[in-house]
């Protein structure tokens, strides 16, 4: 029963952020989600399948052991995006095939979804990008299309990607945030972040929260509202009556004591061409703002989506 109402507690999804523009028909329909077991026996389907296979064990194939190349930290795709991109307010890549190509302010320019995968896996896996006529990227991309075939182009449907959690009046604490890593976090993620191997060494039970096989500081969760948002509905992973969800301020401290630890450092010059759209909380000037940086990390965001940057 506490666990009924504890679920039901976290997938409610918060619609604080009213005035965030949507360019999608749709938000709010319900993700109508094929079934991965019934992916059919054709050539196609079992590209399919492989794709989804590259998603829950990448690093399997492309981590530092990785059986196709070591092009990788030895994260999987799956780390951030749950049950293989399935899972409600689990980063799922439900609105991924309906919504791209698109626009995206960080590159400035039309993006495909080949483009977007390369991006998680230069960033997220600091890794080097694969080829678009490769196997493995094409039997990722047939896997997108097949988990958002019953999506209407242009639809997001609810629980998509991360949550944006209300704000916080004051700044995240790190120094609460280490707290509350240590009480509810430390004993999948390890003592200093660095998650832990499995016996074969090709794939991590618990991955890495920061240190050299973490993402790197041009990955979406290095900004502490995606971590926040992401850790919130998902972390600590396993939820029962005595290990509750955090709280949204204790998911914006946690985020913002895993933030300012050490991580592979990677500059993207290139990266909001036109600063104005940076995200408030882009830890990286310039700015249009007069911000700082640090406030830019770390909040309080409130003023400065006031000040004109309404982006998330
Ligand atoms: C360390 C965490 C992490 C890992 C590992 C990761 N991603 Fe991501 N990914 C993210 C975040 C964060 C976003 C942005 C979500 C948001 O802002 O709502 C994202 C976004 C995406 C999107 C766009 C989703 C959308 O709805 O626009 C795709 C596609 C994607 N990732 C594919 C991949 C693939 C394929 C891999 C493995 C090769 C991967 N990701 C690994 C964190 C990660
Ligand atoms: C019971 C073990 C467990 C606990 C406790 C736990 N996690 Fe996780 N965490 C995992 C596992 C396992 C994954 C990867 C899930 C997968 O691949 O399906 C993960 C993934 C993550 C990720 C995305 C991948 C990465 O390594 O960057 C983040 C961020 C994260 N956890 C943060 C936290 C935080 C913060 C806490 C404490 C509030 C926490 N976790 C508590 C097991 C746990």
């Amino acid at each position: 029963m506490v666990l009924v109402i504890a679920m039901a507690i976290i997938l409610i999804p918060s619609d604080f952020d009213q005035n965030k523009p949507s360019p999608f028909k749709s938000e709010g329909m319900d993700w109508d989600m094929p079934d991965t077991n019934r992916i059919p026996s054709t050539p196609e389907g079992k590209l399919v399948r492989y794709g989804m296979d590259l998603i829950a064990h990448t690093s399997v194939y492309f981590g530092p052991k990785g059986k196709i190349a070591a092009i990788s930290n030895g994260m999987n795709c799956q780390n951030c995006h749950l049950a293989a991109g399935t899972k409600f307010l689990g980063n799922n890549y439900s609105a991924v095939f309906s919504t791209y190509p698109k626009f995206r302010a960080r590159s400035g320019s039309i993006e495909t979804i080949y483009k977007r995968i390369n991006d998680c896996i230069e960033r997220s896996l600091n890794g080097t990008s694969l080829d678009s006529n490769s196997n493995e990227m094409k039997a990722i991309y047939a896997y997108i299309k097949w988990l958002g075939k019953n999506v209407p182009a242009k639809a997001k449907p609810a629980g998509a990607g991360i949550e944006d959690i209300p704000l916080m009046n004051r700044p995240a604490d790190p120094i609460a945030g280490k707290t509350i890593f240590t009480y509810k976090c430390q004993r999948c993620h390890g003592t200093n972040g660095e998650g832990l191997m499995n016996e074969s060494g090709n794939e991590y039970t618990y991955p890495p929260l920061w240190g050299e096989h973490s993402y790197n500081t041009g990955a979406g969760l290095y900004r502490i509202s995606r971590f926040a948002g992401y850790v919130k509905n998902n972390m600590p992973l396993v939820t029962s009556a005595d290990n509750r969800p955090l709280t949204e301020e204790e998911a914006w401290d946690v985020a913002a004591f895993v933030n300012s630890q050490p991580r592979p450092q990677k500059k993207y010059p290139g990266d909001w061409p036109d600063i104005a759209s940076k995200p408030f909380d882009h830890p990286f000037g310039p700015y249009a703002d007069n911000f700082t940086e640090a406030e830019h990390k770390y909040g309080p965001f409130a003023a400065i989506k006031k000040d004109g940057n309404k982006k998330r």
